[in-house]
């Protein structure tokens, strides 16, 4: 069994990736919704979540964690990832390996708040990647978007193109870092045109996944959806989402 979490939504993502790289695996898929968005909270707010979280892995007894949620790595990497019986596969390194691969070097990155606040992507980015240009924009407006479902349209549209005006001119590519901002993904590419890549790190985490648990993995396909938060509409919002997430 394999754990992935996120805030919310978003990390459903990051699962959308796993299950094409690992499609027998079980996965339990936690979204805590009742503190959703993450992105606001304070660092000892997020570090306590943190580490509740990984501790509800170890009751469940997963045999790795696969971060779905950028906002938690970040805590991680800025103030000590909290003790994990699983293995923990961070996805602000994949972000960075994904970058590496890509040789692109003028870079910016999209997250929350906190992850911003927390100067994780920069770090560890530029601890990869000689040269590398990193440049942080926060993007609060996105998360409760994605969690209500306004992700089509013109509200959704202007709100990209908000984040989008705090970019330079001169990007190679834009690193989507929380896991809810790939859904937004078209006007994305609408607002930024063709002339930059837009990376996701989840194919990278989904890869990393596969390469670190390999043949080892038996299990049946099944997912257990789990939210902190109100049930109905979770089940509703996965199975529209996770449709239209897996044909893409
Ligand atoms: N999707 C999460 C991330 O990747 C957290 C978003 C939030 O709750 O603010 O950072």
């Amino acid at each position: 069994m394999i754990g992935l979490f996120d805030s919310g939504l978003g990390g459903l993502t990051v699962l959308a990736r796993v299950r094409e790289r690992l499609p027998t695996a079980d996965v339990i898929f936690f979204a805590d919704q009742a503190h959703v968005p993450y992105g606001d909270r304070t660092h000892g707010d997020l570090l306590r979540l943190l580490r509740a979280n990984l501790a509800r892995f170890d009751e469940y007894g997963v045999e790795a964690v696969v971060m779905a949620c950028n906002t938690s790595c970040a805590i991680g990497e800025r103030y000590g990832w909290p003790s994990s019986r699983a293995p923990v596969l961070d996805l602000i390194e994949s972000a960075a390996m994904a970058v590496e691969r890509s040789g692109l070097r003028r870079v910016g990155v999209v997250a929350t708040a906190a992850t911003v606040g927390a100067g994780s992507y920069g770090r560890t980015l530029r601890g990869r990647v000689a040269g590398i240009d990193v440049v942080e924009v926060p993007a609060p407006a996105l998360v409760p978007l994605v969690e209500s479902g306004v992700v089509e349209g013109d509200e959704a549209r202007a709100a990209v193109a908000e984040v989008c005006a705090h970019l330079p001119l001169d990007l190679e590519a834009v690193i989507f870092g929380c896991t809810h901002y790939p859904v937004l993904e078209a006007h994305f590419k609408a607002v930024l045109g063709r002339g930059v890549a837009l990376i996701d790190p989840a194919a990278m985490q989904a890869q990393r996944a596969a390469e670190l648990l390999g043949d080892r993995v038996e299990g049946s396909g099944r997912t257990i959806y789990v939210t902190s938060g109100d049930e109905t509409a979770f089940t509703a919002a996965v199975a529209r989402m996770m449709g239209a997430l897996v044909s893409t």
